[in-house]
């Protein structure tokens, strides 16, 4: 197998220097109404996104980890109001950007930008690098038109390539040489909180390692936040410094990225984890899997009380009849279970 080639992490866990909230989330939640049937004749509400709350900290890059349609990315786009949210706060330097209108949201917009999977939804055929990279820096009056040229050098040299690839339209380039101008367009809007979503996951394991690293980098010498939304959980472990856990449109479990792989406290979370190979052999053969049984519910009919009960292998009565309260079980380790430390049905073992 295949495997990543990073560079060792640099970064500190979150410490004083991280003591800072970037974002303040209250409450976010997104549901979409959509059509079903053969002739969309019946309406439906997905519950895509429940009650998410947590602080995204200055400089920390704070990973969002769960199953497919577990509201991953519903939750990046709804934080960065790409999509309006249905209820919640997102305060952001004092302001609850989650009220605002598309006027009112311009002067934040530049700052809080997103990098998709797929650079080719983010990047015009038609346009040049150069062009691309243009738009944001002109638009936003971040250089005039004499100081463009330059810019454009500088923003490529941000990202690794040579500046001649400001003539080149983005189906003449790799994949990782797309990417890269991706982040160099995201870069160029001077942004201070960065969601990668699935950023790296399209691309070949070799180059996923340098847009890591790039990424690294860049948090490095701009102070950048990142919301790193990923299912590869070996990447999560490297890049973290915490790591949200979600389930069903709710989150599960927040933590340090250290507590969180090394005393997880919800079920699910053990459940996810225990799939991620250890570095060390002893630790990987005394190893045990969990294996989920039953399907994911759908988010259009969630499970009433906590939404993991009908997979859950510690449910008890009270799970499928209250929501668990989202709370800080351990220091700095927030958990939505009521088995959990703290909670009114403790695990003697924790769960
Ligand atoms: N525009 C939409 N209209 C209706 N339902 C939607 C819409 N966008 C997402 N959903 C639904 O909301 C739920 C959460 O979707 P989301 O894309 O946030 O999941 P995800 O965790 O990012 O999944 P993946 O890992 O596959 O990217 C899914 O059930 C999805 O089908
Ligand atoms: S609240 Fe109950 S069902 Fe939910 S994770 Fe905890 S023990 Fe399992
Ligand atoms: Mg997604």
């Amino acid at each position: 197998m295949t495997t990543l080639d990073l560079e060792a992490p640099r970064k500190a866990a979150p410490g004083p220097a991280h003591d800072d909230v970037l974002l303040h989330v209250e409450g976010l939640s997104k549901h979409y109404s959509t059509r079903v049937g053969a002739f969309g004749q019946t309406a439906q509400t997905v519950y895509a996104l429940d009650d998410f709350s947590l602080d995204v900290m200055r400089g920390e890059t704070l990973s969002v980890v769960g199953e497919s349609g577990c509201g991953k990315s519903t939750a990046g786009f709804t934080l960065l109001h790409l999509h309006a949210p249905t209820a919640g706060k997102v305060i952001y330097e004092g302001t609850d950007i989650a009220r605002l209108n598309d006027e009112q949201l311009r002067p934040f917009r530049r700052k809080l930008q997103v990098v998709f999977q797929d650079p080719y939804s983010t990047l015009n055929p038609r346009m040049t690098v150069g062009e691309a990279l243009a738009e944001p820096l002109l638009f936003h009056k971040i250089a005039t038109k004499a100081q463009v040229k330059d810019q454009i050098a500088q923003l490529l040299a941000d990202v690794g390539l040579p500046e001649r690839f400001a003539g080149s339209y983005p189906h003449q380039l790799s994949g990782g040489q797309r990417q890269r101008v991706v982040i160099a367009r995201a870069l160029a809007c001077k942004p201070e909180f960065l969601v990668c979503d699935e950023a790296i996951s399209a691309l070949d394991v070799s180059v996923q390692a340098q847009i890591i690293n790039l990424f690294q980098d860049l948090q490095e010498r701009y102070g950048l936040t990142y919301l790193f939304i990923a299912h590869d959980l070996a990447v999560v472990r490297h890049i973290s410094d915490r790591v949200v856990v979600m389930y069903l449109g709710r989150p599960a479990e927040l933590a340090p990225k250290d507590k969180l792989f090394a005393n997880p406290l919800h079920p699910y979370t053990r459940a996810l984890l225990s799939a991620v190979p250890e570095p060390d052999p002893v630790g990987e053969r005394s190893r045990k899997r969990q294996v989920l049984m039953g399907d994911v519910p759908s988010p259009a009919n969630p499970p009433s009380g906590c939404r993991f009960h009908t997979r859950c292998p510690v449910a008890v009565e009270r799970c499928s009849r209250e929501v668990p309260e989202w709370r800080e079980a351990l220091p700095t380790q927030w958990v939505a279970c009521h088995r959990a430390p703290g909670g009114p049905e403790p695990l003697a073992e924790g769960p």
